[in-house]
Order: C-alpha cells, then sequence, then structure tokens
C-alpha cells in the first residue's frame, strides 16, 4: 500500500505538503473567528433493518491530511502553532480486520492518539468551553458526543479556494494515480480487441491496475457500441454483443487518495468513426495545450464546442460553421457535458465555481449548465480535459425535428450511432511553462 511505503517517492514530499495544509488551516481558522480544526474521517452507514455497511467513503477534508481512506471513526485535530494531533480509532472488533496500527511515511507528522472506539476518540478532542471554538468540518450527521460538525462557511471556502492548488506531494500522488489507471487503460483496450464483453474488460481493468471495485476513484465507464452514448453508464454486460464495433472506457484510480479520471475510445477500423477519434483527439491535444495560468476555464469550453464543431463540419456530419453550430446549440446535441473539472482528492474536486477565498460564485456560460469549472486557472491547479461527440437518441430527435435537421447528414449520423460516442480525457496541470499531461506522460513511460 502506498502509505505504508516509506519509500514512495510521496515520503519526502509529505512535510512539505502538512506544513502547507497547517498554513491553510491558520488562515481559514482566522477568517472564521475558530481557534482549532477537527475533521471526521467519517463513520460506517448501515443499510435499513440490516447489518450491511455502504461501502465507506473518507472525509475529504481528512483526506487531505492523511493517507488513509479506510479508518473510520478517527480525527484529525488541528490547533495552530502545534502539532497536528490523529485520534486513530483501531477498534476491537473479531467480525472484521481492524485499521493496521498506524505506520507509513506519514506517521511521523502528527501526535498519534490510538482509541478503541468512536466514543473513546472524542476524549481527546477540545472540550468544555474550546468545543465553541473547534470548526468542525463533515457531514452533518457525523456524530460523536458534543462533535456536531457545523461546517462554518468561511472556513470551508478558505479551504476549498485553496484546494485548486497542489502540493508537489499531490502532484506526485496524481502521477502515481495515472500511472496506475493506464496500465489498466492498455489492459482494457487488448481484452476490447480480443473480443472480450464490457465485464470481462473491467476485470481486465481491475487486474492491472490492482484495484478492487471499492478502490476505484468513481464507477468505471465501460461502454461497448451504443453504450458509448450513454454519458454515465452504469452497466457492466456479461454477454457478448454481436460486433466489437467500438469501446468508451472511462475509468480511473488512486495513489493516496489522489484520483486519476481517464477516458478513451477505440473502434473496429471503421473510416468514419476512426475519423472522429482522430478529431477528437485532435481537438482534446489542442484544449490541453490551453491549460495555462491566467485562461479562464469558461474559454476552454466554448472553445471545445467550436473545435468539435469543426471536426462535425470537416466529416460531413453538420454542414454548418462552428459559430453558428455554438449559437444554435446544434454542438451542444452532440457535446452535452463539461469540457472538465478540477481534479484532486475529490473526482470533481471542490471549488470550480467560486469567484474568491471568501466565496461568491461564477456561473457557467448561459446554455452550459453542466460545466463545473468556471475559474480563470492558476499554477498547480490540476484538471481534466474531456472533449466528446455522441449520438444520443434523446438529444437527435428533436434536432431532427427542429430547425437545423437539413444541415445534418442523418445517414451519417445513424451509420455513428451504432459507435455510440467518443471521449478522451486526460488529466493535465497548469505550469508557469508549458502544461503537464499527466495522463499522456503516464502512457508514455508505460509502452
Ligand atoms: N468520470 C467522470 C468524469 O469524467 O467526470
Ligand atoms: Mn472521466
Ligand atoms: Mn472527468
Amino acid at each position: 500500500m502506498t502509505a505504508d511505503n516509506p519509500h514512495t517517492p510521496l515520503a519526502a514530499l509529505y512535510p512539505a505538503h502538512v506544513q502547507t495544509l497547517c498554513a491553510r488551516a491558520d488562515e481559514a481558522l482566522a477568517a472564521g473567528g475558530f481557534e482549532h480544526l477537527l475533521l471526521p474521517s467519517g463513520t460506517l452507514r448501515y443499510q435499513f433493518l440490516d447489518d450491511r455497511p455502504y461501502p465507506f467513503a473518507a472525509n475529504p477534508q481528512f483526506k487531505a491530511w492523511l493517507p488513509l481512506e479506510q479508518v473510520p471513526d478517527s480525527w484529525l485535530a488541528y490547533t495552530p502553532g502545534r502539532r497536528p494531533r490523529l485520534v486513530y480509532c483501531q477498534p476491537d472488533d473479531y467480525w472484521h480486520l481492524p485499521p493496521a496500527p498506524p505506520h507509513g511515511y506519514w506517521a511521523e507528522q502528527f501526535e498519534i492518539i490510538v482509541v478503541r472506539s468512536a466514543a473513546q476518540a472524542a476524549e481527546h478532542l477540545p472540550t468544555g468551553s474550546a468545543t465553541a471554538r473547534c470548526a468542525i468540518l463533515g457531514e452533518p450527521d457525523w456524530r460523536l458526543p458534543g462533535r456536531v460538525p457545523n461546517n462554518p462557511t468561511p472556513v470551508l471556502e478558505r479551504l476549498h479556494w485553496a484546494r485548486a492548488v497542489k502540493t508537489a506531494y499531490e502532484l506526485e500522488a496524481l502521477r502515481m494515480a495515472n500511472a496506475r489507471a493506464v496500465r489498466g487503460h492498455l489492459a482494457a483496450e487488448e481484452a476490447f480487441r480480443a473480443g472480450a464483453s464490457e465485464r470481462a474488460i473491467h476485470d481486465a481493468y481491475l487486474q492491472a491496475t490492482g484495484h478492487n471495485d471499492l478502490d476505484l476513484p468513481y464507477d468505471s465507464i465501460v461502454g461497448l457500441n451504443e453504450h458509448g452514448a450513454v454519458l454515465h453508464y452504469q452497466y457492466k454486460r456479461r454477454d457478448l454483443p454481436a460486433a466489437h464495433r467500438s469501446l468508451l472506457i472511462d475509468a480511473g484510480a488512486t495513489a493516496a487518495g489522489y484520483c486519476a479520471d481517464i477516458t478513451r475510445s477505440y473502434g473496429d477500423g471503421d473510416e468514419l468513426f476512426q475519423a472522429l477519434i482522430a478529431g477528437v483527439d485532435g481537438v482534446e491535444q489542442a484544449l490541453c495545450a490551453m491549460v495555462r495560468p491566467g485562461v479562464d476555464y469558461r474559454d476552454i469550453h466554448l472553445d471545445c464546442h467550436r473545435l468539435l464543431a469543426g471536426v462535425l463540419r470537416d466529416l460531413g456530419i453538420v454542414r454548418m460553421d462552428p459559430e453558428s453550430q455554438l449559437e444554435t446549440g446544434v454542438s451542444s446535441v452532440f457535446f452535452p457535458h463539461g469540457v472538465g473539472h478540477y481534479l484532486g482528492l475529490q473526482v470533481h474536486d471542490v471549488g470550480g465555481f467560486m469567484a474568491g477565498p471568501d466565496g461568491g460564485r461564477i456561473e457557467p456560460p448561459d446554455g452550459h449548465p453542466f460545466l463545473r469549472l468556471t475559474r480563470s486557472l492558476v499554477e498547480e491547479a490540476v484538471v481534466t480535459i474531456e472533449p466528446g461527440l455522441y449520438f444520443i437518441p434523446m438529444l437527435l430527435a428533436p434536432l431532427r425535428a427542429g430547425p437545423h435537421a437539413d444541415a445534418v447528414d442523418w445517414a451519417k449520423v445513424e451509420h455513428l450511432q451504432a459507435f455510440g460516442g467518443v471521449r478522451i480525457e486526460d488529466n493535465v496541470r497548469a505550469t508557469a511553462d508549458r502544461p503537464e499531461n499527466l495522463t499522456r506522460d503516464a502512457w508514455a513511460a508505460a509502452r
């Protein structure tokens, strides 16, 4: 496990990461008028009338400090000027395997107190009058006696704003997550070429990454043929389709709690579909080159529409110039999602709409409600770039019935519907110089 390995490249970068988090917490607490920061890791939740827990997902606020994804009922407690304290819950439980004793490259940064129960953990958090001066960040029903999360807005806002800038440690974790996911993507392509089912492609992906389903940062999207047109296609069918025309696979991996989010599309050699993949790939690389400090991410999104509309025009699918396709909403029929989002501890990382460190909201452009990032980029921000072109019956029907129907070559659209769609997604870091494409670098290193 990454977190246990003293030789991981993360080890040397971690102390400075914690220092950065302390400085960010100092500022956030001061802005909110609080003296202590308390971060619960989270609690297990059980299904109704059952003893079966839902999969545990650690509080991302806790995960920012610690590469610990499966330690429920623990707390990070930080008071400015003091060493951060980790209250580590290692319950006596013979039904389940409890977390291992705390060890790993991260351990020496904390004062660690091991407890045996959630209730015991509370004894090691600020008490009495200090309780009122705690900013407690977590899901509202993550309760311990006297420790109900209050999620003060000024504290959350400052922390969320700051999360756009990745530390050197976080960047390394994101590179490692990309390397891991790329191993899975290579295996998935091979399985597709060998004629495997969606389920078997998914299994090949898991095997190559070393993850199991619950380790994934999100449910992988593994769509053969028409399923590529379902943006968040949620099944993995075991049966084999009559033909393997196309695969769209959107699948990630994690390292130390940080996420990769990568999509690739493959075809069977059909000329038009292959040209579509090449077109989207060219657009994707042009957009990745735009990931630079000072660039308004909304402009990348709108340029994505123009460039994709150019592909539709050049392939003779839509006979309209790109600007008119954007203005009339025709490009949105084929590209109905945002060009990307922040990436980090969460696949869709927080803070994408913030106007400043103390809040405010930048709305997406009119007509583009699914864009999740509207800020200007800064150095060390990591975003996804994920243009796509899809043939979605529900969206094509009104186009066919509307005033722009004549601009569309419906024979080509019908041909491409059998392939579903194309999406290509990389993870890209903005630097002062040329952007770092974490995904393509990992791909080049894996070959
Ligand atoms: N995998 C989800 C996304 O690309 O946003
Ligand atoms: Mn994705
Ligand atoms: Mn994404």
